[in-house]
């Protein structure tokens, strides 16, 4: 017997050795410090909860229509014109079960056999995965340090070719935490001016940003670029939330009614709970959002000092997400003992083993030479972490 032909598209991620070696040691009672984790370590907010409690109590339990309460999609609208200064009307949104969802709906709706997405690399490890699926391909522009890790318009201009169908921007990113500006973004835009080139704007980290960074949508400079732009957003980040499962895309009718057309024949609606939930994280009080963010700021400032003082490291300072993507590369090739650190993986594994803190290795984000650090945790795990990671690294030789 014979699995799908289709499974042979899809990679298999390099980081589940890593994972799985610490969930292992984590099962067999080692403490290790886990600072490969994508989600916010704080509670999903109280009135939050409150909602979805009272939505359990009123017996709203049942199937919802495909896209989306109605309230909810009123609610994002809402949002988007509050946060974004962009006018979508309900028709526009569509609700999934997590931005995930959110995105390989919209990688369906948009691409096909021949189809070209470029992708700014190091990328979000699931984005390649979804294109393949969608029997696309991926183009990759792979991104430098040096420039804060954000693409310029010159290599914009030379990935753009017959094919492109559409660009996939994370901003704020993960796994850097690089941020674009408005006038960088109105360059990229430029670019892609007289071309019928989609963008996809992954906004899921917009309201964690730091120092004086603004944050503007992509979609919002004009309406031209909000008819081929299709936002993507929703609550698991900036609410912590990621256990909810709601996300949503707001973009151009045509893709719209695509994952519209594919979720019917999917997942259906996204938990009838969990959309009364987002309804009140989007209308109600915003305090928690910003005492979390104030939190990261503060936990971003010491791994940031901490990690950039150990001798050959150099890091980007992110504005936005919650990770940090340290160059690790002058550690490439050192060893100490029976490790030897040819790469991304070798070292996060010589980290796990030996240090205790579990890291994900940057070749996971099309990235050699990096590892992803996330500080989605106390800073007194932190500041044991950095100790750990610091007398590793001065280990190897
Ligand atoms: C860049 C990016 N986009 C989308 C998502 C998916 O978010 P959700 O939990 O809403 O599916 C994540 C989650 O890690 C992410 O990092």
């Amino acid at each position: 017997m014979h699995a799908s032909k289709r499974l042979s598209y899809i990679g298999v991620s390099p980081t589940m050795k890593v994972s799985a070696k610490a969930k292992k040691m984590k099962s067999e009672g080692i403490e290790v410090i886990d600072l490969s984790v994508g989600e916010p370590d704080f509670p999903t907010p109280g009135n939050i909860k409150e909602a979805a409690k009272h939505a359990i109590d009123d017996n709203r339990t049942k199937y919802t229509i495909n896209v989306g309460l109605p309230e909810l999609r009123e609610a994002i609208a809402n949002k988007l014109k509050r946060d974004n200064n962009l006018d979508y009307s309900i028709s526009e949104i569509v609700v999934s079960s997590g931005a995930k969802q959110s995105l390989f709906n919209t990688i369906l709706s948009m691409i096909y056999v021949g189809d070209e997405l470029i992708i700014p690399a190091p990328y979000w490890v699931s984005y390649p995965h979804m294109v393949s699926i969608a029997q696309g391909e991926t183009v990759t522009i792979n991104t430098e340090e040096e420039n804060g890790f954000r693409v310029t318009p010159e290599q914009l201009e030379s990935a753009v070719s017959p094919f492109t169908k559409g660009i996939l921007i994370c901003n704020p990113s993960n796994p850097t935490g690089s941020a674009y500006s408005k006038k960088e973004l109105e360059e990229l835009i430029e670019v892609l001016d007289g071309k019928e080139i989609y963008i996809i704007a992954d906004e899921i980290y917009e309201k964690l940003v730091y120092d004086d960074y603004k944050f503007v949508s992509i979609a919002s400079f004009s309406e031209k670029i909000k008819r081929k732009t299709v936002v993507i957003n929703g609550v698991s980040k900036a609410y912590s939330m990621t256990g909810w499962r709601i996300g949503f895309a707001a973009g151009p009718e045509e893709i719209i009614g695509g994952i519209n057309k594919i979720q019917s024949h999917s997942t259906s609606n996204a938990s009838s709970i969990s959309q009364y939930a987002a309804i009140e994280a989007f209308n109600g009080p915003q305090e928690d959002v910003e005492k979390m963010r104030v939190e990261f700021q503060k936990r971003r400032n010491f791994i940031y000092d901490a990690l950039t003082s150990i001798p050959n490291i150099t890091c980007y300072k992110p504005n936005g997400a919650f990770y940090l993507f340290p160059n690790i590369s002058s550690y490439l090739g050192k060893s100490y003992g029976k490790y030897k650190i040819n790469n991304s993986v070798d070292l996060a594994m010589y980290l796990l083993e030996s240090a205790e803190v579990a890291a994900v290795p940057g070749s996971a984000f099309g990235s050699e030479g990096f590892i992803r650090v996330s500080f989605a945790t106390s800073l007194q795990n932190l500041e044991l972490a950095f100790k750990r990671i610091q007398e590793a690294l001065m280990q190897l030789s």
